[in-house]
């Protein structure tokens, strides 16, 4: 069996379709220049991952998470991982602060997507979308879907955190694919791939206490887990994405209405209209997450109902619902 070893977990190849993630000790910052081994630190990671797996699967989220073997081992797809992380940001810190000199603590008005690279040798560079898959690191789709399943996934996270007292400041997320093309969240979600703050006092909670010398890095990561493991009742909601699908007829199919219009327009004096060709579009509102199979169904509408194939070609957009056109949440009984 092919066992890979990262900085803080074993990922151990057990089948076709499954993996077996160990958390280890180890914790490392600055790119593997700082690290300790911490008595209690894979514990407390796995089962942090573990509970938030399991929360995200409940909204449904596809992830690579299937079972927790034990303490420090969680059973997970097998999955391709895709060599772009993918940062949202809340609040100002950390790299957002060092890279553009602003202070830590400034509150976006509107969650801030960020594209790294997995690359340790250049220091896991920033990247724009159109570089990522210009240089074909992930596909366009992927990269939409990506930030659309990233923006909804920090809204739950930033509710479950809410209600135990913590500010979600920003967080990492990985993707993976499985050999039928399905993207799932993988990798870990724990205090090393995010930042919290106490909600009244702002206290460093994550990683940053280790990063920044705070001391009691596990006392804490411990206090996470014990207020995670006390919700009682987690949030019921619904979810929604929003999509636009465009549909145009193909080039090589006449337009008579476009046509009048290039005619009306060229009549009153618009010379600089070269073309005109009209279309429609419609916006398709899920109650679901992003997903690869949202996806598959949008292509399935949009081909078999909202255009007619032999004359129209049609392209989307999926987006997260903001907040604020989500439905309220519903109490669960
Ligand atoms: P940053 O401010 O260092 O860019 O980190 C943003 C968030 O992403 C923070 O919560 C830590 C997390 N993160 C990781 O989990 N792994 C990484 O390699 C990096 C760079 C960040
Ligand atoms: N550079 C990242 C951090 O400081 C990851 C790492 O090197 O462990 O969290």
């Amino acid at each position: 069996m092919v066992t890979y070893s990262g900085k803080a977990k074993d990922v151990k190849v057990l089948n076709d379709k499954e993996v077996q993630i160990s958390f280890r000790d180890s914790i490392s910052a600055f790119d593997g220049i700082k690290k300790e081994e911490l008595p209690d630190k894979g514990i407390t990671s796995c089962l942090t991952s573990v509970k938030l797996f399991e929360i995200l699967d409940g909204y449904g989220f596809a992830t690579h998470y299937i079972s927790k073997i034990d303490e420090t081992q969680m059973l997970c797809k097998k999955v391709t991982i895709l060599p772009v992380e993918v940062v949202c940001r809340n609040i100002s810190a950390g790299s957002f602060c060092r890279r553009y000199g602003y202070e830590e603590g400034i509150r976006f008005e509107k969650p801030l997507i960020e594209f790294f690279v997995k690359d340790d040798e250049h220091h896991d560079p920033l990247i724009t979308e159109s570089v990522a898959v210009q240089m074909k690191l992930v596909t366009e789709n992927e990269a939409i879907l990506m930030e659309a399943i990233t923006r909804a996934v920090n809204e739950v996270l930033i509710k479950i955190f809410d209600l135990i007292s913590l500010q979600l400041v920003d967080f990492k997320l990985e993707f993976g694919k499985t050999t039928a093309g399905q993207l799932l969240l993988a990798d870990e979600i724990s205090a090393d791939t995010m930042r919290l703050w106490e909600k009244k006092t702002g206290e460093k909670k994550d990683k940053d206490r280790y990063r920044q010398d705070l001391g009691d890095v596990i006392v804490h990561y411990k206090d996470i887990l014990a207020r995670l493991n006390a919700i009682q009742k987690i949030p019921k909601y619904m979810p929604l994405s929003t999509v636009q699908v465009i549909i145009r007829l193909r080039k090589s199919v006449l337009d008579p209405a476009g046509e009048v219009i290039f005619r009306s327009l060229s009549r009153k004096g618009f010379n600089s209209v070269e073309s005109t060709r009209l279309g429609k579009s419609a916006e398709i509102v899920f109650n679901a997450v992003p997903s690869s199979e949202l996806q598959s169904e949008i292509e399935e509408i949009s081909a078999k109902i909202l255009s007619n194939p032999l004359i129209e070609d049609f392209e989307f957009k999926i987006q997260h619902h903001s907040e604020k056109n989500e439905k309220e949440y519903v109490e669960e009984e």
